[in-house]
């Protein structure tokens, strides 16, 4: 059974500047964790490496605030673990569509990307350990015009003729997000590793990574045990903690 996970706030706005920037406010105001913001509408959603997030009405906007045990580093690793939630989100909404994973947190439906995951540091490590925010965009309705990115943006109503409801959306999510949380906290990464690898995209296939001015290219080998990507090139291997994974088909 789908339920809201026990002790955990929850506010939804119709809009908002971004989900994340309205979590630290939150947590600057002494909000205790953990608790959710939702939006139907973001005005200044923000991606990864400075990127803009494109929020209509339509689709999910959702930042979940957790206080975590561990090491900043240890603490990144929460990406991968997100973005197992959001792969069990899209699983329970578009059951007939296919769900993969691309390194280090994006998910993708049918291999086009339709949800994107925001982690962001709210505290210094504390007493009650670190507090993450971890954002998360889902295309229910509508995507991005894809001459806008350099891959194929989707979203479930393009791939199943049907856009999901928001509030069952969100439901979902808090509850898979609970579920993984769980699993990382008694098995640790290793576990969450396992899973994530087992769902990901292309692996053993050619890839291209850019890092910054950069591209690289080579074999996608592995996840290591600290969440870079093991890339084998022809100088070599190389371990990449931070970049943009292209596939075959992404321009
Ligand atoms: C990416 O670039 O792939 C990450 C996108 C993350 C977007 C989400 S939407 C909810 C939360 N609020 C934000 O401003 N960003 C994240």
């Amino acid at each position: 059974m789908t339920v809201w996970p026990t002790r955990t706030g929850l506010d939804v706005f119709d809009r908002i500047d971004s989900t994340n920037e309205e979590a630290r406010r939150r947590v600057a105001e002494g909000m205790a964790v953990p608790f959710w913001i939702a939006a139907k509408r973001q005005t200044m959603g923000r991606g990864r490496q400075g990127r803009r997030w494109t929020s209509e009405p339509g689709n999910l906007a959702a930042t979940g605030v957790f206080s975590i045990d561990g090491s900043p580093a240890e603490a990144a690793l929460l990406s991968f673990t997100a973005a197992l939630a959001v792969a069990d989100t899209l699983t329970a909404l578009a059951p007939e569509a296919e769900v993969a994973m691309k390194w280090p947190n994006d998910a993708l439906l049918n291999g086009g990307k339709v949800s994107g995951i925001l982690l962001e540091s709210l505290s210094a490590d504390g007493p009650a350990g670190l507090v993450l925010a971890i954002g998360i965009g889902i295309n229910l309705e509508h995507h991005p015009d894809p001459q806008d990115t350099n891959w194929r943006p989707t979203s479930i109503k393009s791939e199943t003729g049907r856009a999901p409801d928001f509030d069952f959306a969100l439901l979902v999510l808090a509850d898979s997000m609970q579920t993984w949380l769980d699993v990382h906290r008694r098995l640790g990464f290793a576990e969450i590793r396992r899973h994530w690898l087992a769902r990901a995209s292309n692996l053993g296939k050619e890839i291209r990574v850019r890092l910054g001015q950069k591209t690289l290219h080579g074999r996608f080998r592995d996840l290591d045990s600290d969440g870079a990507l093991v890339l084998e090139g022809p100088s070599g291997t190389r371990r990449i903690s931070a970049g943009d994974v292209f596939l075959p088909g992404d321009t």
